[in-house]
């Protein structure tokens, strides 16, 4: 009995050691993290997951559409990422008759899957430290533009020499704040089609509400696929492309997870500060991400009211929507967490425990006074942050007018610039991207929204930070931001597409003249020079001394605590997490587990609503059970949770079971826990994944793409035995026993 309280503690004990923090480079696995990922279970090599002498892991993943993560799961190159990743490109082949955001699309052959200008798929064929030549001839005494100019001559000279086929290219990233470097050898794949998504009731269930929530009922999945040349190389979309023949495709397990399990996620996480100092963390608790806040509170008030009464508007500002609220919800929760978890306080005591290693070591002397130099400089970059924040949330993303300005003023610009010639090339360019701005704009929104931030750039931002122009404009509206908004507004012609067309057919001087006596343009030039002359050069100066020292800082910390192992910040480039199923406890007596069901969809089904309807066939398969062999114990599980250590960028990106396959997908964090881009913490931090089992339930049953099923490899490694050698295939007639009563001939192979 005693022996299994010990071992039941130690299992317990082991259970919270064992989560782990990290983004971690694919190369270095074996050395770092191989021991503690088989530690947690994981049953196969550092070698599998990252090999350049054999297909691995690696050569399933691709970066989708440049911010995404997408993997391929089949060998004619079927790639699946989120429904939120493919989400433009739903969107832009959606009308009101054809709407695949409602409706759903499944393409019926290869011929009936869906083109995408633009939409690239990038493989990573190998990577490779570089840090030496990259650093070469760079010194401590340097000041930042020698140092910089000399490692740009050095990156310049890497790529140069880099071994690559003609189709390849090289980049070469920045690590730990520029104290190491890496290459990446990479193959993108420019023509990536649409093959199929659930209707939004499934992929974006939930929508808002429940974004960057547990517990979580989301089908969020899309499926394209990249097509390449005859000679399975990247080629420009063509009608000769043909689907591309993968290295490696990750086989599907149906046998799912169950908490405890190793789980990894593989993919391309964007952006990380993990070694700020307490002084940052404050500044984006207490200012930065408050103030992003409340603009955003009023522009999607407006933008929602809009959409819920008006089919078209829903379309139309779907996407912008969708982006705008997804950031706002995360810094809600982000602000949450990193009071709940006391970040600050937790990095002052790892401050003190770093001051005190550093006053005890004559050799770190040189870094005695840099946590002081950091409280300065942050609290003299504070106030042009905060304006800074404002006026990019209000100038670059809410008001959706001086989106159109700016492109209008761009010609004036290039006329000044370059004459004529500038004028014609710059119009033409403007002209190019008008028809796609006014498609999905809505000047009376827009009106609204307008109103309400100029109160919020007057009222927010100190006298120093305003702008004369809009001052007298209030004024000469009696002081109304909406009779303002009106006078602007009426008298633009950013508002409508034909009044801006007028403008760019008019000879060159009467359209320079429409441009600068237009009230939208003439306010956000008059905005723009606030901004160029009173924030950003003070920004800058203070910004790039705190880059310098945070440089510095990421080296003192790996040589004040050299047993500490650091991961480096995510940056847009390949990385694995890894970790286990796992639920969590976000408050006193709440505790939540980690996998939900279809159940707790139609616990949220709201007939009608914007958010959480359900679709009828969905309702119709849920009351029979109609699960397949997709159901456990007569449910069909739909999300899972687990800790690995993601953010943005690692939407789309496989969940990957012990023996490498695909068990879910990866497509949010919990609310609690996305301050994890600043502050891990194991106790609330916790990614979030639908599971594998209601993807293919999804396009199997529901939707009936069997053709897509069919393709796929279905595996059973906990069933069939994970450490069973891999046996020939069986033949057919085994194989079609195995699957019982299935009526689609899925293919059903051993591990
Ligand atoms: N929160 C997830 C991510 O950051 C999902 C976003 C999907 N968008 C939405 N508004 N529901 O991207
Ligand atoms: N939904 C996020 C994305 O677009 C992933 C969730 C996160 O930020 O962790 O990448």
């Amino acid at each position: 009995m005693k022996k299994l309280i010990l071992s039941l503690t130690f299992l317990l004990a082991a259970r919270l050691v064992f989560a782990v923090e990290g983004m971690w480079l694919p190369l270095l696995l074996g050395l770092l993290n191989e021991t503690e990922m088989k530690s947690l279970g994981m049953k196969m090599t550092a070698e599998d997951i990252y090999s350049v002498n054999k297909g691995s892991l690696k050569d399933a993943i691709v970066q989708f559409g440049g911010g995404c993560t997408a993997e391929v799961i089949s060998d004619k190159g079927l790639l699946l990422t989120n429904h939120h990743c493919g989400f433009g490109q739903i969107q832009s082949h959606s009308t009101l008759e054809h709407n695949y955001l409602e409706d759903g699309f499944w393409a019926k052959t290869l011929k009936d899957e869906l083109p995408n200008p633009g939409l690239t798929a990038m493989f990573i064929s190998r990577i490779e430290d570089v840090t030496a030549a990259a650093l070469a001839g760079v010194t401590d005494d340097m000041d930042k533009k020698t140092r910089q100019s000399t490692i740009d001559k050095n990156l310049d000279a890497i790529k140069k020499s880099a071994k690559m086929e003609a189709w390849e290219e090289a980049m070469v990233r920045p690590f730990f704040a520029g104290n190491q470097y890496f290459m990446f050898i990479t193959v993108t794949y420019k023509d990536v089609r649409l093959v199929g998504t659930p209707p939004s009731s499934i992929g974006k269930f939930g929508a808002d509400t429940d974004n960057w929530v547990w517990p979580r009922h989301t089908g969020d999945f899309s499926m394209f696929r990249i097509y390449a040349d005859k000679n399975n190389r990247p080629a420009e979309y063509s009608t000769d492309n043909v689907p591309l023949k993968p290295k490696h495709f990750l086989p599907i397990s149906l046998d799912g997870v169950a908490e405890g399990d190793f789980t990894l996620v593989f993919g391309f996480p964007g952006r990380t500060s993990e070694y700020l100092p307490s002084y940052a963390i404050s500044q984006i608790a207490d200012v930065l991400d408050p103030a992003r806040i409340m603009v955003r509170d009023k522009t999607l008030a407006i933008w929602d009211g809009g959409m819920r009464a008006d089919a078209q508007v829903k379309i139309q500002y779907a996407s912008k929507q969708a982006s705008l609220a997804n950031a706002w919800k995360k810094w809600k929760g982000e602000v949450l967490g990193l009071r709940k978890t006391k970040a600050v306080k937790k990095k002052q005591q790892y401050e003190a425990e770093f001051m005190k290693l550093v006053t005890i070591n004559p050799k770190f002397s040189k870094y005695q006074g840099l946590l002081k130099e950091f409280e300065q400089l942050y609290r003299d970059i504070t106030p042009y942050a905060e304006a800074k924040a404002y006026f990019d949330e209000i100038l670059g993303s809410n008001v959706e007018i001086f989106r159109a300005a700016s492109r209008f003023n761009g010609i004036t610009k290039a006329h000044e610039k370059n004459g004529e010639a500038g004028y014609i090339e710059e119009k033409q360019k403007v002209r190019d991207g008008l028809a796609a701005f006014y498609k999905d704009y809505r000047p009376e929104m827009d009106q609204r929204v307008f109103a309400a931030q100029m109160e919020v750039l007057v009222k927010k931002l100190g006298k120093d930070f305003q702008s004369e122009m809009l001052a007298t404009m209030l004024a000469n509206a009696g002081g109304s931001y909406e009779k303002l908004a009106e006078n602007v507004f009426s008298n633009s012609f950013l508002t409508n597409q034909a009044a801006a067309n007028a403008v760019l057919e008019k000879p060159m001087f009467d359209g320079i003249r429409g441009i600068v006596t237009d009230p939208g343009c003439q306010l956000l030039n008059s905005l723009r020079d606030v901004y160029n002359a009173k924030i950003t050069p003070k920004y800058n100066e203070y910004n790039d001394r705190i880059e310098v020292l945070q440089a510095t800082y990421m080296r003192a910390q790996m040589e004040v605590f050299p047993n500490k192992k650091f991961y480096p910040d995510a940056n847009s480039t390949m990385r694995i997490s890894y970790g286990q199923v796992q639920g969590y406890q976000p408050q006193d007596a709440v505790a939540y587990s980690p996998q939900t069901y279809l159940e707790g969809v139609m616990e949220k089904y709201v007939p009608g609503d914007y958010e959480f309807d359900v679709p009828a066939r969905l309702r119709e398969l849920y009351d029979k059970k109609d699960y397949g062999q997709y159901g456990e114990n007569g449910k069909l599980p739909v999300c899972f949770l687990g800790s690995n250590h993601t953010t943005g960028g690692n939407s789309g990106s496989p969940a990957i079971d012990a023996h490498g396959n695909l068990i879910g997908l990866n497509f949010d964090r919990v609310w609690e826990g996305t301050m994890s881009d600043y502050n891990y913490d194991v106790s609330i931090c916790r990614n979030i994944m639908v599971d594998a089992r209601y993807v293919l339930f999804i396009v199997d049953k529901y939707a009936g793409a069997t053709r897509l099923i069919q393709e796929m490899k279905l595996v059973h490694p906990k069933k069939d035995g994970p450490s069973a050698p891999k046996k020939e295939k069986q033949p057919k007639s085994i194989r079609e026993k195995k699957q019982g009563s299935l009526k689609a001939p899925v293919k059903v192979e051993d591990y």
